[in-house]
């Protein structure tokens, strides 16, 4: 009986992972991977039914010794820190945070409204990234301990057509964990990138090309929790992608702008025009897409 007091009195409160985007796709399936190890869960999005509905599916929703959401549109910098402070307050700092939010639309420059969406995909997957990132690397910092991981993509490697915004959000972010990381290695934090392909959510339901090595949520979330259980620097998942990142990378200018010309091109948001100058290959996709959905 004393031991089982004992025991309790000395158990260790369970870790908290704080997740971002954890209303639909990766950030989804994340938190559900870390509610099966018994985690604790910060999760944020600005949809509240989305994000009731992954609690459901993560078997903590009501338990508030293991949940805490948090309704807030991430470019929200001041509301999220102070939502940042007081979780530091009531539970301490998380084990892993996680920047995972994030959109993804074609933008044509020529377009005048494009203009603000590239501004807006910029302000997301890299401003909000990083502000979701600051509030607890002081604290990291003073424990020698913890992760601070940003969901990358292989797309900030090189531009890619009608995908300027994307591309550049996703290099911005890539660059700028890396600056963390090398930061942050004498004090324990590990800073991890994670870059996936193609992963089967929302953001790519609308992409009408070819999607090699898609993975489901579930198999991503596996590899990923494996790179930040390992503290990896940066991961690209599937390993597949890794290898013709590698290829991107080395690849010289003048094969790969006619090369990626072939490829298919992102569309602007539904409801846009198609983004102009689509090759001639995905103007046929699209065709045979528009005529399989009519
Ligand atoms: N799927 C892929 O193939 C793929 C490939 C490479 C990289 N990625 C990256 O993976 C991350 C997750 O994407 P996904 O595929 O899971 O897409 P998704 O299903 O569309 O999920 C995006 C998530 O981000 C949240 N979000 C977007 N804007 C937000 C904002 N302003 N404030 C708070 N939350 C916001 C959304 O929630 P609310 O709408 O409820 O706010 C949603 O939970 C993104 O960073 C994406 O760029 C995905």
């Amino acid at each position: 009986m004393a031991d089982s007091a004992d025991a309790l009195a000395n158990a260790q409160p369970a870790p908290i992972a704080l997740i971002t985007g954890a209303s639909s796709g990766l950030g989804a399936a994340l938190a559900a991977e870390y509610a099966r190890r018994g985690w604790r869960l910060v999760l944020v999005a600005r949809r509240a039914d989305a994000l009731e509905q992954t609690a459901r599916d993560c078997g903590v929703s009501g338990d508030a010794q293991r949940l805490r959401l948090l309704v807030c549109d991430v470019r929200d910098i001041d509301r999220f820190r102070q939502e940042a402070d007081r979780l530091l307050q009531d539970w301490g700092c998380p084990q892993v945070v996680i920047a995972n939010a994030g959109i993804s639309h074609g933008v044509d420059l020529s377009h005048p409204g494009d203009l603000d969406m590239a501004i807006d995909i910029m302000d997301i997957n890299w401003g909000a990234a990083l502000g979701t990132l600051a509030p607890f690397i002081a604290p990291m910092r003073s424990r020698g301990s913890g992760a601070l991981v940003g969901i990358a993509s292989v797309a900030g490697l090189r531009g890619l057509p009608c995908h300027a915004a994307y591309c550049a959000s996703k290099a911005a972010l890539i660059r700028s964990l890396e600056s963390l990381r090398v930061e942050l290695r004498a004090h324990g934090v590990k800073v991890v990138t994670i870059s996936p392909g193609y992963v089967e959510t929302a953001m790519t339901a609308g992409n009408r090309f070819a999607m090699p090595f898609l993975l489901s949520p579930r198999q991503f979330t596996v590899r990923a929790v494996r790179a930040i259980d390992a503290g990896r620097a940066y991961a690209t998942i599937p390993w597949q992608m890794a290898v013709l990142s590698q290829l991107l990378r080395v690849v010289p200018r003048a094969l790969y702008d006619r090369a990626v010309n072939f490829y298919g091109r992102k569309p602007r948001k539904p409801d846009c025009e198609p983004c102009r100058g689509v090759s001639r290959r995905n103007r046929l996709l699209q065709r045979r897409w528009r005529g399989r959905e009519e």
